[in-house]
């Protein structure tokens, strides 16, 4: 395998952010779609993608792609697909399906013939007739599109969002790859004050600290990929080596992180602590009514609660609280995702920019309010 099409899962919204990300590892000739970006590389680039994406969803191999308006020309195409180079005798294969606006539309019945036809054709390859798929495991997919069926490989398993640090979780935790683009889209640098006024599970401040020491997200688990038979096992292991020699272990940081919950400040301590951060985020306890902030240019990057998650009663009156509170800083900006559409009402302000984003499921909006350019010291 030496060129490969690689294709780059986003949760919609975030397409452009994580473009940034690849153009800054290097990548070109990006194609960028809704929910995805393209283009080629080689095996290598998989553990590269993996283990520094920030704000991707998965990272895909693309391994055809065809038109498909019958079951026969799903099977054929999908049996001309080299599968013993991909998959092993072993190999505890899956394949998951897809379908939009297209004749097959029946996807178990599409992931049935797709799964036959890998069979068939691993079965004249490996002589065997029973696949016992006790190996590693191989996520597949077929995607059909306006009768255009696309067979990918899923490199990297369990999606890029879990990163393996939040062992736990508070109420309505935001994903790690969006709190990690509301950090890259705001005006934030490290060598600015930061803070969550409600910080749950600290999902925002730890992504926050690991940009800011260039901690690579995928650091601390484990991708499909490693396992892959055809994957060499040095790629991964060199990759990581650069990414522990990237770390900025001296970098000071001024991150405050709080939330009203006592529990919440201890999951959240716990999780910082698993990435080796807890000097460098300070969590305390506190109604966002008691906060006091000095105005030293800071940057509030925040997830206020709101109803549908977490049937807050009082949500509005938290953004009014939120609102206060910015007014007591004038130097400072503030950055808050939420699904609340009256959010400026509440808030007092009229954004700077706002910004569509899916948190999963949810449509939300990352409102943004500029402070001033911080002076010159
Ligand atoms: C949407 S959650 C934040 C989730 C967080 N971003 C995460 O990833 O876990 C909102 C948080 O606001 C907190 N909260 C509710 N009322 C509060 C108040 N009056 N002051 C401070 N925090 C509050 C809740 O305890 C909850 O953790």
């Amino acid at each position: 395998m030496n060129k490969i099409d690689i294709v780059v899962t986003t949760n919609f919204g975030l397409e452009a952010i994580t473009k940034r990300e690849l153009l800054a590892l290097g990548y070109e000739d990006l194609r960028v779609f809704d929910g995805k970006i393209e283009f080629k590389g080689c095996l290598r680039d998989i553990a590269i993608l993996n283990l520094n994406l920030r704000t991707a969803e998965r990272v895909l191999i693309n391994l055809a792609s065809f038109k498909a308006t019958t079951f026969e020309e799903l099977f054929n195409k999908t049996f001309e697909i080299d599968w013993k180079e991909l998959i092993p005798v072993d190999g505890n294969f899956i394949v998951q399906g897809r379908s939009v606006k297209s004749k097959l539309f029946s996807i178990s019945d599409c992931q049935r013939i797709t799964e036959k036809a890998i069979i068939t054709k691993l079965q004249e390859t490996h002589k065997i007739s029973w696949f016992e798929k006790s190996g590693d495991r191989y996520r597949l997919e077929v995607s059909l599109f306006k009768d255009i069926a696309t067979i990918t490989l899923d490199t990297s398993g369990d999606g890029l969002h879990k990163r393996g640090y939040r062992e736990a979780s508070y109420k309505a935790p935001i994903a790690e790859t969006i709190a990690a683009a509301l950090v890259i889209l705001s005006y934030w640098n490290p060598d600015r004050m930061l803070c969550d006024p409600f910080c749950g599970s600290g999902t925002i401040p730890i992504e926050a600290a690991m940009i800011a020491k260039n901690i690579a997200p995928g650091l601390m688990r484990k991708f499909d990929s490693e396992n892959f038979f055809f994957m060499d096992e040095n790629f991964y292991k060199e990759e990581k080596k650069a990414c522990y020699e990237r770390i900025d272990y001296e970098k000071k940081l001024e991150i405050y992180a709080s939330d009203i919950s006592s529990a919440a400040i201890s999951i959240a301590k716990n999780n910082a602590e698993l990435l080796g951060l807890e000097d460098d985020i300070t969590f305390f306890e506190k109604d966002v009514r008691e906060i006091d902030l000095p105005d030293e240019y800071g940057v509030i990057i925040t997830n206020p609660p709101y109803g549908i998650r977490i049937g807050v009663e009082d949500a509005p009156e938290l953004i009014r609280e939120l609102g206060k509170l910015y007014r007591t800083i004038p130097t400072w900006s503030v950055y808050a995702i939420t699904a609340d559409e009256d959010f400026e009402k509440q808030f007092g302000k009229k954004c700077d920019r706002k910004r569509k984003l899916y948190n999963g499921r949810i449509k939300t909006d990352y409102y943004q309010y500029y402070g001033p350019k911080p002076e010159k010291k």
